[in-house]
């Protein structure tokens, strides 16, 4: 059976708009069981968690449910293991700061220039106030692509931490974490993953690939703008507290959640599983995981196939040069494809676009290192269409005949 796109879509209230939504990495769409549970929590239990009295435990336990919630999306081991915050680049900065006491003069650490600035900045800052030094693994300039022997190159005996975005949200190349978690395991470092621009797109196993440090926002996932980093136990046991001084460092994940985390919006949590899971359920025995790794293989498909519409029309369109992979290749790629055409800007061809009311956007999208490692910036970066399953055939033929007057 493959996702039925008409139950899809029927779950998002903003898609009965005019307007096609193809910037979804940017954000997605939201499904009405994501908002009910918004208003569900604070016009039922909107009252501080902790306290004795009924309606705090009530709370409490939805709370808990958006966690668990979380755990069966990213499959962790423990619930603990899951810290939320507002956004990912608060998530990122925050690990850093609790990380940064492990780090002494002449450490490195790896990262690469193909990641959302996230995911690098807070990096390189920890790493110059410890006296650490940051080396960069560059994407080959020809593929795009990362490649694994460059990274044992980099590794030394000092290398404890390696950094690496998932899929990257200009290219929307799916970077191979396993291998990459096994290789960096091996060197004695430890891994981080920015899964941003995967976490829409495919099913987390964070166990399977066994990261040790894994962040994502939400708000790309179907969810509201919140934002979790999963932490390997052991990892997270040694974090430093970056909360009051009397949390302990045994306090997880409390003691690197400064102020509270947005309680309707972690109990949110449960609208994107029970959505995935109902567009997942083959058999209705089966576990929520099992139903969520259906859904994302079947969105995979979709969207492998609506990738292959698109990127079949910039192939063969004269003066456009994909920037990534030019195949839809479903375990190499996802639906987030850049181009530019020669001798315009990607601004100009975005701006024309607008007028179709289809939702398409220009520029560097804070990877601006790979930007200007490419030299991109002086045709004012890509132009970007990011699809997800609920797009169709129908708005990809829109967009192509709307890009085919627009270049
Ligand atoms: C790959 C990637 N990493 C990190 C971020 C930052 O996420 P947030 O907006 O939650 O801080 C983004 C946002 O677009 C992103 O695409």
């Amino acid at each position: 059976m493959s996702l039925d796109i008409d139950f899809v879509r029927s779950q998002f209230p903003s898609l009965q708009s005019e307007w096609v939504f193809m910037d979804n990495a940017g954000g997605a769409q939201v499904p009405r069981m994501v908002v009910d549970r918004i208003s569900d929590y604070l016009l039922g239990d909107n009252v501080q968690l902790g306290a004795s009295y009924g309606p705090s435990q009530v709370s409490r336990g939805k709370v808990m449910a958006g966690r668990e919630a979380v755990k069966t999306l990213v499959n962790a081991r423990h619930v603990e293991e899951l810290v939320f915050g507002p956004s990912s680049t608060i998530q990122f900065r925050l690990l850093a700061d609790a990380l940064a006491s492990q780090f002494a003069p002449g450490d490195e650490i790896i990262v690469t220039n193909t990641d959302h600035e996230s995911h690098v900045g807070p990096w390189v800052r920890m790493a110059a106030e410890r006296g650490a030094t940051v080396r960069f693994w560059n994407c080959d300039p020809e593929t795009l692509e990362l490649d694994l022997e460059d990274l044992a190159a980099l590794m030394t005996e000092r290398t404890k931490l390696v950094c690496v975005t998932h899929v990257s949200n200009l290219l929307g190349t799916i970077n191979p974490v396993k291998r990459i978690a096994r290789l960096v395991h091996e060197g004695g470092a430890r891994l981080c993953v920015d899964g941003v621009a995967f976490a829409p797109h495919r099913a987390i196993d964070v166990q399977d690939w066994d990261v040790d440090y894994y962040g994502f926002s939400l708000y790309k996932v179907f969810g509201p703008h919140h934002a979790v980093l999963y932490v390997k136990k052991e990892c997270l046991l040694e974090l430093d507290n970056i909360y009051h001084y009397f949390f302990t460092k045994e306090q997880i994940p409390g003691k690197v959640e400064p102020g509270n985390p947005n309680y309707e919006l972690t109990y949110a949590c449960t609208g994107i599983l029970g959505y995935l899971t109902e567009i997942g359920e083959k058999n209705r025995d089966e576990s929520d995981r099992q139903k969520l790794e259906n859904a994302f293989h079947d969105i995979a498909v979709h969207e492998a196939h609506l990738g292959e519409r698109l990127l079949s029309y910039l192939r063969q369109k004269e003066g456009v040069k994909i920037i990534g992979r030019e195949d839809a290749d479903i375990d190499h790629r996802v639906a987030t494809i850049s181009f530019v055409v020669a001798g315009q800007k990607s601004d100009e061809i975005v701006t024309r676009v607008d007028s179709s009311r289809i939702g398409i956007r220009f520029g560097d999208f804070y990877a601006r290192r790979l930007a200007e490692d490419l030299g991109l910036m002086d045709m004012n970066g890509v132009v970007r269409v990011s699809m997800v399953h609920y797009n169709t055939d129908a708005e990809v033929d829109r967009l192509i005949t709307a890009l085919d007057a627009a270049i």
